[in-house]
């Protein structure tokens, strides 16, 4: 059967982590129970910044939410401070109202990481489905952990870094510290799950991707295309992430 592709929405503006904030809140401010799929990256760093002030300034309440990250290194337990665990620990559970019972990420330390990813799936699919998913943007276009060549179809499971990925990850660890080799990542099929996406680029460092990424047709080399397929997705980019845009 053919592919029913949509076009996603475009948002260009220079503070696209305050507008991606905002979509959070207005959600919440509907549902304050809604369930919220997170990310971790530089990207995502002004988008939790906002929710604190928004949750400081008590215009807005993670208490009731839960949430669940796309992805945590394999090998790195929550109390490394190189894990997802601990980024959204210091950025969004230290600086809000939101319930740390109610945060969920891969366990990056179980000892059978195939049964963690399947776990992982399962409590997503009972507690799901997710009502918003944040997502970043690789420079190779990967979405979680979901590096090219990863099929259309592909639910949370054990996934091998790209050596590019490992190096443009290598400033978030110590000088000469080892970049986990694998990760635990939501699939794309997780991912295409939620009831609305919003994905968030900046720089220049995303241009290609986000151009590809619209390109047209879902493809495996651009694991962000297969947003193609999803009817509610919102990119919002800033001028210099928007800029190989053809049309
Ligand atoms: C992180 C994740 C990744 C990042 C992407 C962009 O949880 O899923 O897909 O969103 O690697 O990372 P930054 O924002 O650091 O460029």
């Amino acid at each position: 059967m053919a592919d029913i592709l949509t076009t996603p929405r475009i948002t260009i503006l220079d503070d696209p982590a305050r507008a991606a904030a905002e979509e959070i809140s207005a959600l919440l401010d509907e549902t304050p129970s809604a369930v919220l799929g997170l990310a971790t990256g530089g990207t995502m760093i002004p988008v939790y910044r906002r929710i604190a002030e928004g949750c400081a300034a008590s215009r807005m309440s993670l208490a009731r939410t839960t949430t669940f990250n796309l992805d945590e290194y394999v090998g790195l337990p929550p109390r490394h401070r190189q894990s997802y665990h601990h980024f959204m620990t210091e950025h969004l559970v230290n600086q809000s109202d939101m319930n740390p019972a109610r945060m969920h990420l891969p366990d990056g330390a179980a000892p059978d990481p195939d049964a963690e990813a399947a776990r992982y799936e399962a409590m997503i699919a009972r507690q799901g489905p997710i009502d918003l998913q944040l997502l970043g943007i690789g420079a190779n276009g990967h979405i979680g952990f979901n590096e090219p060549g990863s099929p259309g179809d592909s639910r949370t499971r054990v996934v091998e870094l790209t050596a590019r990925t490992r190096r443009d990850n290598a400033r978030y660890f110590a000088p000469g510290e080892p970049v986990p080799t694998h990760a635990i990542t939501m699939g794309i099929a997780t991912i295409l799950a939620a009831r609305r996406i919003v994905l968030l680029a900046t720089g220049s460092g995303k241009a290609q991707a986000i151009a590809s990424l619209l390109e047209g047709v879902p493809r495996s080399d651009c694991p962000a295309s297969f947003l193609l397929r999803h009817r509610q997705v919102h990119l919002l980019l800033d001028p210099a992430a928007a800029s190989l845009i053809r049309r």
